[in-house]
Order: structure tokens, then sequence, then C-alpha cells
């Protein structure tokens, strides 16, 4: 399947309102590269461009000067269980099409995929392969298709694709299609934003797509995407085997969540349940947070979580969201595991003849054993750049939740030590060392 069958550029203003990209402000931060400068004096944030004067006197801005790199520093697996091989002069990846674009990476987010994927062998293209789905950077070669993208501009890039290392975040130069990259406003540093994206596309499809929340009613009237919509019109047949049932068959209109119903999220406090807690807030759901209420109560009130319950009494965690929502409980998201994911499902409602089904999405698997009357969703998050409609809709809403302060980027740890350094803050999240905040790589001083 190629871009342009999928991509017919018509049908964001249906079903979203994309805000103004805001003025680009002209700031006085400077672009630090991630490759040995010369010794000249750094660069403006924006490309130099070279002035051309004419016999009459008058200058005018001529062609950029064009980005001349060609090798990088990358990280490389080998083989499953091995550690990441630092690795240098490494060819820059190309742009293959005119949606594509090249950035500069400067900070790196780890997700927990980063180690589970060479250790348990889940999610390897063909090795040796580029790893690492969340970065943000600086644009140095822009989309040659008309975009919002300039050269300069400050971005987070999203790399679902695992399959092409070309748009892996553990090198210092990625590829980045313009419709899954989201343009940070001034006050969002590379180092806030980097570990913010795949937690951010994970909670907005499941909530957009596996429950069918609507975005375009947010109380704050900002409008954001009708994701279901978007994606049920594109033709089934374009879209990936493996995510055609979630997109197309698990939910009907008449279930779909909306104002005023219940969520309850297991695992609240993880970076995607963050996000899940913030956005199913925006469009006028009550939240459930079932989490250590001791460690995360406080940050997740402030995230607007409605109530809070403790996950480690699992038993009577399940009877307070069954007591509150009488029973009722229709939309579930567990961000743990199958066993948690099991717990929820017992806390929903159960379907008794003639009510309207419960709908539970698990990111980190689902149950063996189906539960009566409820729907159990997988997230289908290859629809982010599969179907660049969604990955648009997505990123052009993120731009403006995050230029009106709606959405906290989440806490974060530095790490030290640039590409380097992943292998050993890769092993801190292994042993759950860091519990909590983001580790945040970033690879310009
Ligand atoms: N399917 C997909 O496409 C997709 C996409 C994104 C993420 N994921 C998966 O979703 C999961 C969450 O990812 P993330 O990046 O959001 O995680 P994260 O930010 O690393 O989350 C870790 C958090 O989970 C909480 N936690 C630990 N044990 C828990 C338990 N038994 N019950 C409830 N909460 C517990 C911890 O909070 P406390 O200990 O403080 O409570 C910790 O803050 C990962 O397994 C990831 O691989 C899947």
């Amino acid at each position: 399947m190629s871009l342009n069958e999928i991509y017919i550029s018509q049908s964001l203003e249906q079903s979203l309102t994309p805000p103004e990209t805001p003025p680009r402000e002209k700031t006085k931060e400077k672009l630090v590269h991630p490759w040995p400068e010369p010794e000249t004096s750094p660069e403006d944030v924006f490309p130099t461009k070279r002035q051309k004067t004419h016999h009459f006197g008058e200058t005018e801005e001529d062609e950029l000067e064009p980005f001349n790199v060609f090798t990088q520093e990358v990280l490389l697996l080998h083989a499953p269980k091995q550690r990441y091989a630092h690795t240098k002069d490494q060819p820059v990846p190309n742009i293959k099409n005119d949606r594509e674009m090249l950035v500069a990476v400067e900070a790196i987010g780890l997700n927990p995929i980063d180690w589970k994927a060479p250790d348990f062998g889940w999610g390897l293209p063909a090795l040796p392969c580029i790893s690492g789905r969340d970065l943000a950077g600086r644009v140095v070669e822009a989309p040659k298709a008309r975009s919002r993208f300039k050269r300069g501009d400050k971005v987070l890039g999203i790399s679902t694709d695992y399959r092409d290392s070309r748009k892996s975040a553990f090198q210092q130069y990625a590829i980045v299609s313009d419709f899954n990259a989201c343009r940070l406003p001034h006050h969002v540093s590379t180092k806030k934003a980097a570990p913010l994206g795949v937690a951010f596309v994970a909670a907005s499809l499941a909530l957009g797509i596996c429950l069918g929340m609507d975005f375009r009613d947010v109380k704050t009237g900002l409008r954001g995407p009708n994701l279901l919509r978007i994606i049920r019109s594109i033709r089934r047949d374009l879209l990936p085997q493996d995510i055609r049932a979630e997109c197309f068959d698990k939910i009907v209109d008449n279930e779909r969540a909306k104002e005023g119903d219940w969520i309850a999220i297991w695992g609240g406090s993880s970076a995607s349940g963050v996000c899940a807690v913030q956005l199913a807030k925006l469009a006028g759901l009550k939240v459930i947070a079932i989490i250590d209420v001791a460690k995360n109560g406080a940050r997740m009130l402030k995230h607007g979580a409605d109530l809070l319950v403790d996950r480690f009494d699992t038993d009577r965690a399940v009877q307070i969201v069954k007591d509150v929502t009488k029973g009722k409980l229709r939309f579930g998201l567990d961000t743990r595991g199958k066993e948690t994911a099991l717990l929820l499902a017992q806390a929903m409602q159960q379907g008794g003849e003639g009510e309207k089904r419960a709908h539970l999405v698990g990111l980190t698997g689902l149950p063996k054993e189906e539960t009566k009357g409820v729907v159990y969703h997988s997230v289908p998050i290859k629809a982010f750049h599969e179907a660049p409609r969604v990955g648009e809709g997505l990123m052009l809403w993120l731009e403006t939740l995050l230029e009106q302060k709606l959405l906290t980027t989440p806490d974060i740890e530095v790490a030290e030590g640039g590409l380097e350094g992943i292998n050993a803050a890769l092993d801190r999240l292994r042993d759950g060392s860091v519990n909590g905040p983001r580790i945040v790589v970033p690879l310009t001083t």
C-alpha cells in the first residue's frame, strides 16, 4: 500500500477543524547540533539564509544552505538478547517521499518496549536494526510537499513504524513523516516533549478508536479529531489486515464513550495512563484511576482524576469501582498486563439482556478468559503511521493541546551519556529502579 493510495488529503476538515498553526516565534534560542560544530559561533535557531546583493543595492533571500552531513552515530541491535551497539560512521537516512523530513535528534524518550523488544524478541524487524520510538529535535530538511514544517522547527517525532530503521530514535538524525510530527510550542523543550509521543498516541487511539470517544466535543471548545470516523472513512482493505477488525468491527455507534460516562484506568499513573486521564477528562468523562495512591495520588488529582483507588488490595479495588459505578462501568483501559486487565473486566458491567456492551482496552495484554458482556480491544497503533489522516489529526490536535497547556508532558529523569548512555538507562527500566518519571536521553549538551 502506498501513502498516496491511503492519503486523500480531503477530509481532515470534515472531522476536525485544524487549529491555525501558531505564528512562528523568532526566539533567541540557539540550535545546538549533535554533530561537531565548526569553530564559528552557533547558528540562529532558524537556518541562516544567504543574502544576495543586487547591483541596485537591495538584498533578497537566497536558497538555504543545503544540509550536508552524510554520516552519523547510531545504536544497532544485532541480535535478540544483546545490548545495543554504539556504532559510528553510519549513513544519515534518506528521505524517500515528499512528506518525509529529516530531523536532528536532540532528545530521546525511552519506552518499556525499548528493553522488552531485545529481551523478548518482540517487534524486531530485520537485523541489525535501529530501535527507539520517541524523539524530539530540529528539522534540518523540510518536507518537499507543502507542509506546516520548516527547517529549524522544533518537533516531536513518533516512530510507531518500527520496521523502518530510518525513523527510529536511537540515532543522530531520523526521518519523520510530516503527519507523524508535532510542532512544539516555544514553552515545551525537546527534553520535556521527547517522552510524550508514544504515550499520547497509544492513549488517544485507545480512547478514540477502541472506545469511540469523539474529541470534537471537548469541553474547552478546542476541537479534536473524531478518530473513529476518520479511520472508517478509509477503505478497509487499505489498512493493515491485523488492525481492520479493531478499527471497523469492535464498537458500534451507540456504544461509544461520551460525556458523563465513567472510565476506569488501571495503571493510570503510567505515561500512557496519565495521557488517557487528561484526554478522557477533556472529553467530559468521569475518570477512576487505579494506582499507588500514596505515591501518585496528588499528581493524578492534578491531572483531573475524579476518583483514586489504591492498586495494592486488588479485590477491594474491584469492589470500589463496582460500587461507585453501580455495576454499570462500560469503559476501561489497562496499562499493566493481562492479570490487571482481568480484574478490571470483573469490575465492569457484565451485560444483561438488552444492555449495551462494555469495552476494555489492554495496552499490555488481555485476559485469555472471556468476560460476559465485555468486548476486549487492542490498540491499533499502526493506524498512526499507516493512515496519515489519523496521524495528522492527532498531531494537529497535540499541537493545540500543548500550545494551550491542556496536556501535561510526563515527569522526566535525564540520563547522561548520549547514545552511549542508553544501555545503562534501559537497565534501570528493566530492573524497575526508575518507576514513575520517564527517562530522557539528551543527545546535545
Ligand atoms: N500496545 C501499544 O501500542 C502500547 C503503546 C504504549 C505503551 N504500551 C505498553 O503499556 C504499558 C505502559 O506503558 P507506559 O510507557 O505508559 O508505562 P510507564 O510510564 O513506564 O508506567 C509505569 C507505571 O506503571 C505503574 N505500575 C507499576 N506496577 C503497577 C501495577 N501492578 N498496577 C498498576 N500500575 C502499576 C507504576 O506506577 P506506580 O508504581 O507508581 O503505581 C509506573 O509509574 C507498557 O507495558 C508498554 O509496553 C503499549
